[in-house]
């Protein structure tokens, strides 16, 4: 892939998930960079081919969920932004999904407590020789391009020598997001740096943080003069309102939820994701009437009812029902493949403790009936005394034991992290009391043989 003179939906988490970014190439996006992938999550997938939605998901084999999904449409034009502080891994992820993706980048400019604590994001560039080691191993033993993303330094020239090793790995591009670690959105963004180190590198630098400035397309050429890049990158202002990246002009956010909406219907993005997104483009607008009655919704087709929709996604989610999918799962329970380590299961005490197997799949329930709530307002109106909960945790997985009127319970099945298997652990309270059906746990996907 060649990054010359492209305009590129920089990653977001969360909101750059494959509608967003389908939509974003529809508009004019020359390439798309997805959300900021993690290592452990990719290497904890497996790559299933999609028949019918015809994608290709990397499938989380704790949980089902899918992890990274996409599609031909993007093939040639999507970069897979890698979340990471080990060359080892890295280099397995990129092997993984070198076939799917058009080239790999790292993030290197994350300044958030979750990355910097992993060692990943902006903590790399502050140990230049491991991210220069894993730059260098993934340029080295895989096919497509390699990339990074960072941040600047105080000054030019400190950013341009940290450039400079980075360069020397062999990547194809680099973006350069014109804060510094401890500068946040607000902050002006400092393209004097950006344009010192572009003037001075033998590859591309695509210029980034100039989302505040760009409020129309013309905008992008203006930040691309002033950092001397021929390639931009932009987040915020495509985050607000994607049609940004259309040569003739900006859409009405009513007619960009709407385009946004049929994608993701399309594409079978999960209800809690598609209601983020479209938050993120109401922003203000939440406070109206509409935007009231949209944060009510729960379901993909509640939200869609707003923008009329409604009557599209019930044809396709009937459709992609009659074909045999699984809601969000591309995978049964059953087959999912928990490092359900036996030894370390057994030194736990069971005895006297009601057990089941159910699991907590987040997408099938909305913030107000979660199992812990519905299990909370029982105790309140039964008068009793809130449940306790005791959580353990194997490598990384968990398992909670939940007391309750005197009786235990727990899910037998390892949850992904404490939250999910103090849900897990509610289910199967529930489920003793008599509150959830086991039809309602097996609608739920919860029940695994
Ligand atoms: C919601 C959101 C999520 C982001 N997630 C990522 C990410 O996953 N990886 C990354 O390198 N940067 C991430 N960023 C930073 C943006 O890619 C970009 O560097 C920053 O917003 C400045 O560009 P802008 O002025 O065009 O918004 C995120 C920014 C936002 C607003």
């Amino acid at each position: 892939m060649i990054y010359d003179n492209k305009i590129i939906l920089a990653p977001m988490v969360r909101i750059n998930t494959l509608p967003m970014r389908l939509l974003a190439l529809r508009y004019g996006a020359d390439i798309v960079y997805t959300e900021e992938l993690i290592d452990w999550k990719l290497l904890r997938s497996k790559r299933r081919y999609n028949d019918i939605l015809k994608t290709v998901d990397f499938v989380d084999q704790t949980d089902g969920t899918i992890v990274f999904r996409t599609c031909d449409e993007e093939k040639e034009r999507v970069v897979l932004q890698l979340g990471t502080c080990s060359a080892d891994r890295a280099l397995k992820v990129a092997k993984m999904v070198e076939n799917d993706v058009a080239a790999i980048d790292i993030n290197m400019g994350c300044p958030k407590e979750f990355s910097i604590k992993g060692g990943m994001g902006i903590a790399l560039l502050e140990d230049p020789d491991k991210a220069y080691n894993i730059l260098k191993t993934l340029v080295d033993n895989i096919s497509i391009p390699v990339t990074c993303k960072i941040r600047i330094f105080p000054t030019p020239e400190e950013t341009l020598k940290v450039v400079n090793k980075l360069i020397s790995s062999g990547i194809k591009a680099i973006g350069i997001h014109g804060r510094t670690r401890n500068e946040r959105p607000q902050h002006a963004v400092n393209t004097d740096i950006i344009k010192y180190v572009a003037e001075r590198v033998p590859i591309q630098v695509i210029a980034n943080g100039g989302s505040k400035e760009i409020e129309k397309h013309s905008d992008i050429y203006k930040f691309k003069e002033m950092t001397g890049c021929s390639s931009v990158m932009i987040a915020r202002a495509a985050e607000w309102n994607c049609s940004i990246f259309r040569k003739n002009g900006l859409l009405p956010i009513d007619t960009v939820i709407t385009d946004y909406l049929k994608l993701a219907v399309d594409y079978d993005n999960s209800p809690s994701n598609t209601k983020y997104c479209v938050q993120n483009i109401l922003r203000d607008l939440q406070e109206t009437p509409r935007g009231r009655k949209f944060l009510e919704s729960q379901t993909v087709e509640q939200i869609c009812a707003i923008w009329d929709l409604d009557e599209y996604c019930k044809k396709k989610q009937d459709e992609y029902q009659s074909m045999g999918i699984q809601g969000r799962w591309q995978v049964t329970p059953d087959e999912l493949e928990p490092p359900n380590k036996k030894s370390k299961i057994e030194e736990i005490n069971l005895d006297g403790v009601e057990q089941m197997k159910v699991c907590f799949i987040r997408a099938n329930f909305n913030d107000l009936n979660l199992p812990k709530t519905q299990l909370h307002v029982w105790a309140g109106r039964n008068g009793c005394k809130l449940p306790t909960y005791e959580t353990q945790q194997v490598e990384k997985l968990f398992r909670t034991i939940l007391s309750f009127k005197g009786k235990k319970y727990t899910s037998t099945f390892w949850e992904k992290n404490k939250k999910f298997a103090e849900q897990s652990a509610a289910l199967v309270c529930l489920y003793y009391l008599g509150v959830v059906s086991r039809e309602e746990l097996v609608k739920l996907g919860s029940v695994i043989k």
